[in-house]
């Protein structure tokens, strides 16, 4: 059975711009409920740690230097089929070939400042919940 749970963070740019009310309307019309949610700054040790797949990448110095650049919200939402609908919503990484009323189309300004992260599986939803909220779980209308 799919998850509940996928991990958001609204990224530096959409924070800066004023886009957080905006982005949360989207989600909570969308049908998402927000079980956890903080304004932090990211050290470039939680940045790296975090994006550590990409750490090969050529775009990896321009993500990090990115992403600690200002405050960000980080965020569990629930829903049932949680990572699949909210990838939906957000939709493709390019905001330039994302979908009419995605989040990326309405609020991304390039690839790299794409607006908002989404987990890409269950598996690594439940490890970026753990990532950046202690005892995770206990924030669930599910569990
Ligand atoms: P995110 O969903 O947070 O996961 C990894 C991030 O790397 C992605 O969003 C983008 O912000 C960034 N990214 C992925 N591909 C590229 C690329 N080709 N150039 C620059 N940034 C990228």
């Amino acid at each position: 059975m799919a998850g509940t749970k996928t991990l958001t963070i609204i990224k530096p740019g959409a924070v800066a711009n004023e886009y957080i009310g905006p982005i949360l309307a989207k989600i909570n019309a969308n049908g998402f409920h927000i079980a956890a949610m903080k304004l932090i700054m990211l050290t470039r040790k939680m940045a790296e740690k975090f994006y550590s797949v990409h750490n090969d990448k050529p775009f990896f110095d321009g993500l990090i230097n990115f992403m600690t650049s200002g405050p960000v919200v980080v965020a569990i939402l629930e829903k049932e089929n949680a990572v699949e609908e909210y990838r939906n919503l957000i939709g493709n990484t390019d905001p330039s070939k994302a979908r009419e009323g995605t989040l990326r189309r309405l609020f991304a300004q390039s690839i790299e400042k794409n607006a908002v992260h989404g987990s890409d599986s269950d598996e690594n939803a439940v490890k970026e919940c753990d990532f950046f909220f202690a005892l995770s779980e206990r924030f669930s209308k599910f569990e």
